[in-house]
């Protein structure tokens, strides 16, 4: 039996992957930024859940709710990277406050979390990392420049991680979801401030799919679960794990745009090594 500790676990890939997670007969540390909205796992399933309060904006609430969950369950074997939100809009309609705010939530701040929870991953001599990133992060969009920066941030932050902390059997993998039905769309994208209408054709128009798009995004967030359930329970469990055929499309393309990049400009790029 494990014990994962998830943030953001009021809602979608949260709260799926919490209720997989004890349906598999684990344990878990459902933490959210209003207690209220994940203490129904604690009253249906009082030997498996603990619910505690974190707000990855603020860095006191995540050091207190690992050190409660490490002592009340005695360790902590999946730390889940979870919490987080979109900004859509083109960057120079975006505020400072609002650029900041959503890189404090979807990098910095998970950051902090793999901070707070490797002493205890080093003791153990074993811990999992699961850090949700983002399709944004294979190639990004016009109107994603703060998100898809974020996530990418995150993604390479943990590659990062995964290195410096393998002789310790610490496991990093990043997930890597196309569009899923959550409530991502809907209550978790915040809108540019600004409206210079500059960017109307470009990142207006991501903003118009992605509306259209809502609730009927291909992802099932169950299905996720149970993937990244798999991941965990794996003996070699990938850095990287893509979610969905949107984004396995996407990653396959990118590849090859990547690889066409290279040999494009080889002859350029290449001869710039000091020669002698
Ligand atoms: N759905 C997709 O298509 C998709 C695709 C790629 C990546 N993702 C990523 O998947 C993760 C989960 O999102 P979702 O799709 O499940 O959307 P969701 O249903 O809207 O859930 C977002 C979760 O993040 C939490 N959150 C937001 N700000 C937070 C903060 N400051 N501190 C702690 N928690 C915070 C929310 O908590 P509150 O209830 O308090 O707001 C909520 O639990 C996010 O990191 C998102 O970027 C989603």
């Amino acid at each position: 039996m494990k014990t994962w500790f998830i943030t953001g676990a009021s809602s979608g890939f949260g709260r799926d992957l919490a209720a997989a997670v004890i349906a598999h007969g684990d344990r878990v540390a459902v933490t959210a930024r209003e207690l209220g909205k994940v203490e129904d796992f604690v009253q249906d399933y009082p030997l498996q859940a603990k619910a505690y309060r974190l707000d990855l904006t603020q860095p006191e609430t995540i050091t207190q709710a690992m050190a409660e969950a490490h002592r009340d369950f005695g360790g902590l074997d999946v730390v889940v990277n979870n919490g987080g939100y979109g900004l859509i809009g083109a960057l120079e309609d975006c505020s400072a406050e609002q650029i900041l705010r959503n890189i404090e939530t979807n990098f910095t701040g998970p950051l902090r979390v793999m901070q707070a929870a490797l002493p205890l991953f080093r003791e153990q001599k074993r811990g999992h990392f699961i850090n949700l990133g983002a399709a944004a992060a294979i190639s990004n969009y016009a109107g994603f420049s703060v998100y898809g920066g974020a996530k990418a941030g995150l993604e390479l932050a943990s590659e990062a991680v995964a290195a410096e902390a393998a002789p310790y059997g610490v496991k990093v993998t990043v997930v890597i979801p196309g569009p899923f039905r959550t409530e991502f769309i809907a209550r978790s994208l915040d809108r540019a401030a600004g409206h210079s209408g500059a960017y109307d054709a470009t990142a207006g128009k991501f903003l118009s799919f992605l509306e259209k798009v809502d609730g009927k995004q291909p992802g099932d967030p169950a299905a996720a679960a149970r993937a990244i359930i798999a991941v965990v329970d794996s003996e070699k469990p990938p850095f990287r794990l893509v979610l969905g055929k949107y984004a396995y499309q996407k990653a396959r393309r990118q590849l090859d745009k990547l690889r066409a990049e290279l040999d494009a400009w080889e002859n350029t790029g290449l001869p710039t090594d000091f020669t002698a």
